[in-house]
């Protein structure tokens, strides 16, 4: 790889998505782990879809930090994260068929909560329970993960090792979810004592990368390693910050990196936020900028906007400055990388809203009850658009000239610097600002 981001101090930075996530932190995070020596996740688990385009390969990394493709780089999975054993397994299986070397390169904190087969078969049912209200989980068990961990019955990594304890978590799990599976067609029942055994299959894979992760990181400040630290979803998904109750189960903003690896806040020297210069979404839930029209779906050919997890075709459209000054306040974000600038070269005119209508009032910030969001009106400001390829461009300067005014009115409204603008999926197709 190019030394491009050479330039770039080797600091702590958080990676957080802006939007409602796919805002292309996979692409970012391979890119700054050029410049880091530990790549850590801290929240989410494999709902996430992280999408890394290498020459003509295209890498999608669910569970495993971004930074893996970096030789030697080490990647860790904080007690945040919530895992499951059997995609781990996978997507270490992927690695190898990659020729990725990852012996001795991938941590886990001892604390992390195991996805279970029964949390993918209740969010299945919870989903189909909510009927139209439902939230378009990805069905991978993360909600329900979650809520076991918070009700302080979840099956950590270190309780693996402890025949009595898994066996002890496991046999009260089965009670406590008879509710959910006892009516399972008998294709989807789970079979506990099968379960029990699977799982002490796995004990050997897991030994060597079993850590206390926080103190690892910890060392590794003091010996003045970088470290980058890799958000999934995006703010607006954040299950306390976010689109209440359209979001996932975790804190997938700044501070979920923090209570997720095991640190303070001063280990942190940079939040990086990742801003799409659009904005999409899956699953249910607000969106004032989206758009039902050719518009919409323009976005999405152009964009490829289908998701990297579940396939499912992503909902498009307008940039939202409403929604950007919450996401970059409450991640007290210091510089924004802004992607798939690309996507718009062809428009004759980019809308970006800049407040939205209330009852008749303006209103410039998210209301704090977020479903009143349904009820916003966006109000927008046009730009002219570029009309002329930024794919692939590298330099700022040559950047279009309309183009870089949309960057500057993006910027100077959310009071933040640019680190990075992308004009293609790829890493070279990389303005470094
Ligand atoms: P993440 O979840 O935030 O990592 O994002 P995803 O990987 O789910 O979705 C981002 C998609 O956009 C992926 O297919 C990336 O390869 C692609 N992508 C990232 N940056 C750019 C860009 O600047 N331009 C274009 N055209 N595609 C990009
Ligand atoms: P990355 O890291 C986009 C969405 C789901 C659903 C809601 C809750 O690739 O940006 P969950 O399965 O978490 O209980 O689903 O959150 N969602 C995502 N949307 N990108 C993601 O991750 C997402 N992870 C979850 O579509 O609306
Ligand atoms: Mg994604």
């Amino acid at each position: 790889m190019d030394s491009k981001i050479s330039r770039l101090e080797r600091i702590n930075r958080v990676i957080v998505g802006c939007q409602w996530g796919d805002e292309g932190k996979g692409k970012v995070v391979d890119l700054l782990s050029q410049e880091a020596d530990i790549v850590a996740r801290f929240q989410g688990g494999n709902n996430a879809g992280h999408t890394i385009v290498v020459g003509e390969v295209q890498y999608i990394f669910h569970l495993i930090p971004s930074g893996i493709l970096h030789p030697g780089k080490v990647c860790v999975i904080g007690n945040g994260v919530v895992l499951d054993p059997v995609v781990f397994m996978e997507e270490l299986e992927t690695l190898q068929n990659l020729g990725i070397d990852y012996a001795g390169r991938i941590f886990i904190s001892a604390a992390t909560n195991l996805i279970m087969p029964y949390h993918r078969v209740v969010d299945g049912i919870e989903e189909t329970g909510r009927g139209k209200n439902g939230i378009g989980t990805t069905k991978r068990g993360i909600g329900p993960a979650y809520q076991d961990k918070v009700r302080r019955m979840g099956i950590r990594l270190a309780d693996i090792f402890n025949d009595k304890r898994l066996k002890e978590k496991l046999e009260a799990q089965e009670v406590l979810k008879s509710h959910w599976l006892s009516n399972m067609p008998d294709d989807k029942k789970v079979d506990f004592a099968k379960l029990y055994d699977d799982i002490l299959g796995y004990r050997e894979v897991f030994r060597p990368m079993m850590k206390d992760v926080s103190l690892m990181l910890h060392e590794a400040r003091k010996a003045d390693m970088a470290i980058l630290f890799e958000g999934a979803q995006g703010a607006m998904l954040d299950v306390d910050l976010g689109t209440y109750p359209f979001c996932t189960s975790s804190n997938t903003t700044v501070g979920g990196a923090l209570t997720g690896l095991g640190m303070g806040p001063s280990m942190i020297d940079e939040v990086v936020g990742i801003v799409k210069a659009y904005t999409t979404r899956v699953g249910a839930g607000p969106f004032p900028t989206e758009l039902h029209d050719d518009m919409g779906e323009k976005l999405r050919e152009i964009g490829g906007e289908y998701g990297a997890t579940t396939k499912r075709p992503r909902r498009t459209g307008w940039l939202d400055l409403v929604l950007l000054r919450h996401t970059t306040r409450i991640n007290g974000v210091d510089k924004v990388a802004i992607t798939k600038l690309d996507v718009l070269d062809t428009l004759d005119e980019i809308k970006v809203a800049t407040y939205y209508r209330h009852d008749g009032k303006k209103v410039e910030n998210l209301p704090m009850d977020m479903c009143s969001i349904c009820d916003c009106e966006p109000v927008y400001q046009t730009f002219e658009g570029w009309k002329t390829s930024t794919a692939g461009i590298t330099s700022y300067d040559d950047m279009p000239v309309k183009a870089r005014e949309y960057i500057d009115f993006i910027c100077n409204d959310l009071n933040v610097k640019p680190i990075l603008l992308s004009t293609g999926p790829a890493r070279e197709q990389t303005v470094m600002v």
